[in-house]
């Protein structure tokens, strides 16, 4: 073929012993990447962080033959073809095209190199977001500017750490309660989006004992950078240890706002009363509908009974003692402040009528 003379022709002095040169610094390299592990430079703390590691080689030994040759390649063309001091000013280089046989095996080898690439990461992805049957659950929660996780069985969240027991597959699902972060553990080699009013859900298994980094990854505001958590994988036993110390603390934990307060007898209270408080008092910052119909505040209509309430894990809603202690000390949260009894004046009795009045309502009575 006529066309291929040509191109051959263009190929110049001392090709073939650079193209075995570049073969050569390729093995050497690719020989480094084969034999070095992955955990040289970053520990693998749970699965699917040894499949990760394994995608990640296989992309390194692949990404080295092409940038050897390819660097190689413009280096020497670029020194053996360069212009010449007795090139006329518009001088062109040979212009090869339609090289049958170069054009197909650069279509067809990286056309099989990346399906190879995309069926290995879709495997390892699905692992990650659609294992099924985790033993465990936990809840990862981010906030401006800190973590805490929830467990089954704890009422309430645990702070900075995520303790995991080795080998029990977990299922972590994921969420933040104000802006987007960033769930980034290096050592899982996972980086899972925080989103407000999203959980999303993904499932590893712990391998190694030790303490390893939960990095914020998405910038959320001016302490971003001190936004980090500990992931603490320990034998199931400390984990039970952990468990147990955390449900002793928390009950003997010193009651905040959320105690009935002293003076209010939530039996004294009628419906009626508080149907008529509520109008006057607290609807134009609440409605009576789900607990995200926000108006100010969050919707109190299924106060004691939403699923949407934001006590995941042990799906315990508030009780009417908790809706008397925070109408009676008002509350700072997200949302915002609600000011004390004191401060909308209302009573005792009229505290109790609230509260009967919003069971009523939340049994739909
Ligand atoms: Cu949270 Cu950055």
């Amino acid at each position: 073929m006529a066309q291929q003379a040509r191109s051959t022709r263009g190929l110049g002095p001392g090709f073939w012993p650079v193209t075995i040169l570049l073969a050569v610094i390729t093995a050497v390299c690719d020989y480094y990447v084969v034999v070095t592990p992955v955990t040289t430079f970053l520990r693998e703390a749970a699965s699917p962080a040894d499949q990760t590691d394994e995608l990640f080689k296989f992309l390194t030994f692949f990404g080295v033959i092409v940038m050897v040759y390819t660097v190689g390649y413009l280096v020497y063309f670029g020194i053996v073809w360069r212009k010449k001091k007795s090139d006329p000013e518009d001088a062109l280089g040979i212009q090869v095209h339609g090289n049958f046989q170069l054009e197909l095996w650069w279509t067809v080898l990286p056309t099989i190199l990346v399906i190879a690439i995309g069926w290995i990461s879709v495997k390892d992805w699905a692992g990650i977001f659609y294992a099924q049957g985790g033993q465990l659950a936990v809840e990862a929660i981010g906030y401006q500017f800190g973590w805490e996780f929830r467990y089954q069985g704890l009422q309430n969240p645990v702070p900075d750490e995520l303790h995991l027991p080795l080998g029990v597959p977990t299922t972590i699902h994921i969420s933040s309660r104000d802006v987007i972060h960033g769930f980034w553990t290096p050592e899982v080699r996972l980086k899972q989006d925080a989103v407000p009013g999203l959980v999303t859900t993904i499932h590893i298994t712990p391998t190694e004992v030790g303490t390893y980094r939960i990095v914020c990854s998405e910038y959320c505001g001016a302490r971003h950078g001190y936004m980090v958590g500990k992931l603490i994988i320990e034998p199931k036993e400390t984990f039970t240890a952990f468990l147990d110390k955390q449900k002793y603390l928390q009950a003997h934990a010193p009651k905040g706002p959320s105690g009935l307060p002293p003076g209010v007898n939530l039996a004294n209270g009628t419906a009626s009363a508080g149907q008529a408080l509520f109008a006057q008092k607290c609807s134009a910052c609440h409605s009576l509908g789900a607990f995200s119909q926000k108006l100010v505040g969050p919707g109190l209509g299924k106060i004691f009974a939403d699923p949407d309430h934001p006590k995941l894990v042990d799906g315990a809603a508030a009780t009417p003692e908790d809706a008397a202690g925070i109408i009676n000390s008002g509350f700072t949260g997200d949302m915002g402040t609600m000011p004390n009894a004191k401060t909308n004046g209302l009573s005792n009795d009229d505290i109790a009528n609230l509260v009967v009045y919003l069971e009523g309502v939340s049994k739909g009575q």
